[in-house]
């Protein structure tokens, strides 16, 4: 009887690490998000997961990905299936860029640090934010990969001078220009906790603590989180009085420091002042993309920040296939905003994208795992690519056209 039942069932060894046992777990990006949210304070959770008033433009961002159906041809040779691509002229094993998000260190506290390892190691640009929680030096310093920084633009002029200038001394390869945040969008989970960033460890944290012991440990044991960035270029300069150690709320922040008067001479300022590539991160319209075109930037990002500033802007890959019937061929096209599967890359780039860019899932992967977690979810995201790719028909993703792409 034991000899019979022995030949039926093999028992898995049990996994002793805890991160590798909850990570087997994770199937997909919604696995990860849900251990995220167990593991964070429903704050720092609600920071990451939440986006502007009804959150509209976050739900319609991932609905109008599954809208969308693939025409799959059959009887293809998808033996070798090749996902790479070139993304500003590098060659990337799959069309993905890691978005650039403020505090990351509030998921984890490897941060930046873990992420653009793992970035470097699946062989994809990593983008750090001005509210990066660890500096650019501090990254440099880990990632021997390809490197982006995405900047706002500063009341203080010199202070973004500077960034781009230690950008350069660091050897990051491309700058982004954040231009959908001329104010903060209302985001009103954070308004409801009053959430403030750096985040401040009030009496709400530590009664919420009792049930996150492990993230609180974790907090009072590291370095304090900062916005690393500013700091380092205000002990530079000696004008700025913001030091990115004082826990405010965001939108204080945001709308005292960042120039609402933007416009396209700024832009033109900013590439005078850097001479690699430059990505607009948050073109909404055909329009936009005609000018930052004619103006001859390098890229665009479509974005509506994960649905965290308009709440009734448009969902992100409704305006891809546009954009690039308009510009495609002279400008390069990233999206963002509610990609999740390998399978919303495959359409992305079949409508005319040249990349797609992951925000909430890296940080998901980062409370989830830290640095094994981000690695567990670009491996799901490559290994996604090419299955959609092999039950697509296409081997290559130079043969991904909008043909294959029904509604
Ligand atoms: C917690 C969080 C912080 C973010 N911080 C920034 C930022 O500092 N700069 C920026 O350009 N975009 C920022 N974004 C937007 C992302 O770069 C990206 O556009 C968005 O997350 C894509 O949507 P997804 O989260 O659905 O993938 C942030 C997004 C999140 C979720």
């Amino acid at each position: 009887m034991l000899e019979s039942l022995r030949s039926v069932v093999s028992l898995k060894p049990i996994e002793r690490d805890r991160t590798v046992r909850r990570l087997s777990s994770a199937a997909n990006v919604d696995d990860l998000r849900a251990i995220a949210k167990r593991r964070l304070p429903a704050g720092v959770f609600d920071y990451i997961d939440g986006a502007a008033e009804d959150e509209s433009a976050m739900s319609r961002n991932a609905s109008r990905f599954g809208d969308r159906t693939l025409v799959p041809r059959v009887l293809k040779d998808v033996s070798e299936i090749d996902a790479s691509t070139t993304i500003l002229g590098g060659r990337a094993p799959m069309p993905l860029i890691i978005a650039p998000t403020g505090f990351p260190r509030i998921a984890h506290p490897d941060g930046e640090l873990a992420t653009a390892r793992a970035a470097a190691r699946a062989g994809i640009p990593f983008s750090l934010s001005t509210m990066g929680t660890r500096s650019i030096e501090e990254v440099a310093g880990v990632c021997d990969g390809r490197k982006w920084f995405q900047v706002y633009v500063w009341r203080d002029r010199e202070l973004t001078k500077d960034m781009l200038a230690r950008c350069k001394e660091s050897g990051f390869e491309a700058l982004y220009i954040t231009v959908d945040t001329a104010v903060l969008g209302r985001r009103e989970r954070d308004v409801r906790r009053g959430m403030s960033l750096p985040p401040k460890l009030g009496l709400d944290t530590f009664i919420e603590g009792a049930m996150r012991p492990g993230w609180v440990l974790e907090f009072l044991r590291n370095d304090p989180i900062v916005f690393s960035n500013v700091a380092v270029s205000t002990q530079r300069l000696s004008n700025s009085t913001e030091d990115g150690s004082s826990a405010v709320s965001l939108a204080e922040y945001i709308n005292s420091q960042f120039d609402p008067r933007l416009s396209w001479d700024d832009v033109a300022w900013i590439r005078s002042n850097w001479d690699g590539p430059v990505i607009l991160k948050g073109i909404q319209s055909v329009a936009d993309a005609k000018i930052a075109a004619d103006e001859g930037i390098e890229a665009i990002a479509l974005s509506n920040h994960g649905g965290r500033q308009l709440d009734s802007s448009p969902a992100i890959i409704d305006l891809v296939a546009p954009v690039a019937d308009a510009v495609g061929g002279d400008i390069e096209i990233y999206c963002d905003g509610g990609v999740r599967r390998g399978s919303d890359v495959v359409k992305a780039v079949a409508l005319g994208a040249n990349a797609c860019m992951i925000g909430r899932p890296h940080l998901y992967a980062l409370a989830a795992g830290g640095e094994a977690g981000v690695d567990h979810v670009l491996n799901f995201f490559q290994q996604g690519i090419e299955q959609t790719m092999a039950l697509t028909g296409i081997a290559s993703m130079s043969d991904a056209d909008q043909s294959i792409v029904s509604e």
